[in-house]
C-alpha cells in the first residue's frame, strides 16, 4: 500500500506542470522563421524560475540524445498565456543547422520533451544524424524515428521508479 500511495503522489505531481500540445509529430519548422510552442497547464509552481524556462533543440538515437541549440525561453507560470514563437537558428555552434529529424527539450520541473518533429533549413538540407550503415537520402525524410522519445520514456519511468524508491526507503 505505501508502494501504490507514493506512486499515485509522484503522478499528481507530474501531472501538476506543463504538458507540450505543439510542435507534434508531422510539424515540420523551417529555421530562421519564428514559431509556435504550445502547452497546457502551467509552471507557476516553479516560482520566478517558471518565467524564464529555456527551450533546446535535441536529437540523436536512444542513448546518446544531444543537444544542438537553445533557441530562447518560455514563460509558463501564466493561466491564459500558454504559447511563445521562438525561431530555430540557421547557424548552431557546430555550423549550419542541419534539416532533420529533432524534438525540443522544455526545462521545467519536471523537464518536458516534444514528440519528434522535423526542422528543415534550406540550406542544408543533408542531414547527417550520427548514422553510421545508411546512406543519406536525397528526398524528403520519409522516416519518423522515435527511439529519442522511447528513450525519454524510459528515463523518465526510471527516475520515477527511483523516486517511489526512495519514498519508500
Ligand atoms: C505570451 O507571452 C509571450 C512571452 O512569453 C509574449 O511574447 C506574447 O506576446 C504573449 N501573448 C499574449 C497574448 O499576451
Amino acid at each position: 500500500m505505501k508502494f501504490i500511495a507514493a506512486a499515485l503522489t509522484l503522478a499528481a505531481v507530474a501531472s501538476a506542470q506543463i504538458q507540450l500540445s505543439d510542435p507534434t509529430e508531422g510539424t515540420v519548422w523551417k529555421v530562421g522563421v519564428a514559431q509556435y510552442v504550445r502547452w497546457t497547464g502551467n509552471c507557476a509552481a516553479m516560482g520566478a524560475a517558471g518565467k524564464a524556462v529555456t527551450v533546446e533543440v535535441i536529437n540523436g538515437p536512444a542513448g546518446n540524445v544531444k543537444f544542438i541549440a537553445n533557441i530562447g525561453t518560455i514563460d509558463c507560470t501564466s493561466t491564459t498565456n500558454t504559447s511563445t514563437s521562438l525561431t530555430v537558428p540557421p547557424q548552431t555552434n557546430n555550423g549550419p543547422f542541419e534539416s532533420g529529424t529533432y524534438a525540443l527539450r522544455v526545462n521545467a520541473d519536471p523537464i518536458q520533451y516534444t514528440t519528434n518533429f522535423i526542422i528543415n533549413n534550406p540550406d542544408a538540407p543533408a542531414a547527417s544524424a550520427g548514422a553510421t550503415a545508411t546512406t543519406p537520402s536525397t528526398t524528403e525524410p520519409t522516416t519518423k524515428p522515435s527511439s529519442a522519445n522511447a528513450l525519454m520514456a524510459g528515463s523518465a519511468l526510471a527516475m520515477a521508479a527511483l523516486a517511489v524508491v526512495q519514498l519508500v526507503l
